[in-house]
């Protein structure tokens, strides 16, 4: 399969079109960033086509909506960008046989939290692929914002071309999904199973800040997700990428509120 770029308004869409469900910061800003690439895009939310109106609008004549049923049904790869609580909503049924990006972090709080992460024995991609038992699950887009996802990109080559990791156990959907980073202007660097995803997780240097620079030190959480958000993007290159992974030390599991 190949992310064909629709710049002769091709109608072949069926490896050009990326699928989306949850339309929040992530979802909508990987949607952007695929229309911009020349790529059409399918989204989705809870609440139903009807509420994306502005969002599709916005996106151009790449872009449409559906329910995330029809979403499953009609593209190969989704991008399921939806909070991880709500992981288990997502239906195994309907993603069958599909490449599911995962973006989802693991947020603990007081009222939600899973023991088996806490306990660092599974990462949270881990119970991903378990929920979607029949699908190809790849992390990614995962610990990047969407402000930098919509700065960083850039033509392969570029000297400042910056590199995201993923992560999955089919290494054939990892190459799909890293020819689909390459198309919206990314290297990627396949770190492996996802038993290994915890070395790009919240909490570590890969984690967010690795594309934004040092944040102030002290920032309440709530504080360090605004700095992220507003923060220009900083080109990180496939090698140091690598070099972070290595040196990474497993910590508590989860971004903590
Ligand atoms: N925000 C970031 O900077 C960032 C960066 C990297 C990774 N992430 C991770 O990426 C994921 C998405 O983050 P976000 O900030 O984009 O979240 P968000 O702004 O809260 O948006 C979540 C989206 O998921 C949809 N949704 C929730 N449950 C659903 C269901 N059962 N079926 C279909 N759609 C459903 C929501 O639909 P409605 O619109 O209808 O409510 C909403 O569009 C999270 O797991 C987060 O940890 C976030």
């Amino acid at each position: 399969m190949g992310w064909r770029q629709n710049t002769e308004r091709r109608t072949d869409m069926s490896t050009s079109t990326l699928g989306i469900i949850g339309t929040g910061s992530v979802g909508a800003g990987v949607a952007r960033r695929a229309v911009d690439a020349g790529l059409h895009v399918v989204v989705s939310n809870s609440r139903g086509p009807e509420t994306l109106t502005e969002l599709v609008a916005s996106l151009g004549t790449n872009a449409r909506a559906a329910t995330p049923s029809e979403v499953a049904r009609t593209t190969d790869v989704i991008l399921a960008a939806v909070p991880f609580a709500a992981h288990e909503q997502l239906s195994r049924a309907d993603l069958a046989g599909k490449i599911v990006i995962d973006p989802m972090n693991y947020v603990v709080t007081d009222e939600w939290r899973r023991p088996e992460l806490d306990r660092d024995e599974l990462t949270s991609s881990e119970l991903v692929q378990r929920h979607l038992a029949d699908s190809k699950v790849v992390k990614a887009f995962h610990s990047i914002g969407s402000p930098q996802t919509n700065q960083l990109f850039r033509d392969r080559g570029a000297a400042d071309r910056t590199a995201l990791p993923l992560h999955g156990d089919h290494p054939e959907a990892n190459k799909e999904v890293a020819a689909l980073l390459d198309a919206l202007g990314f290297d990627a660097v396949d770190l492996g199973p996802l038993a290994g995803s915890w070395r790009t997780e919240p909490g570590t240097p890969l984690y967010a800040s690795a594309y934004v620079g040092e944040p102030p030190t002290a920032l309440t959480p709530a504080e360090w997700v605004a700095f992220v958000q507003a923060a220009p993007g900083v080109p990180l290159s496939a090698a140091r990428l690598e070099e972070l992974a290595a040196a990474t030390e497993r910590g508590p599991a989860g971004f903590r509120w």
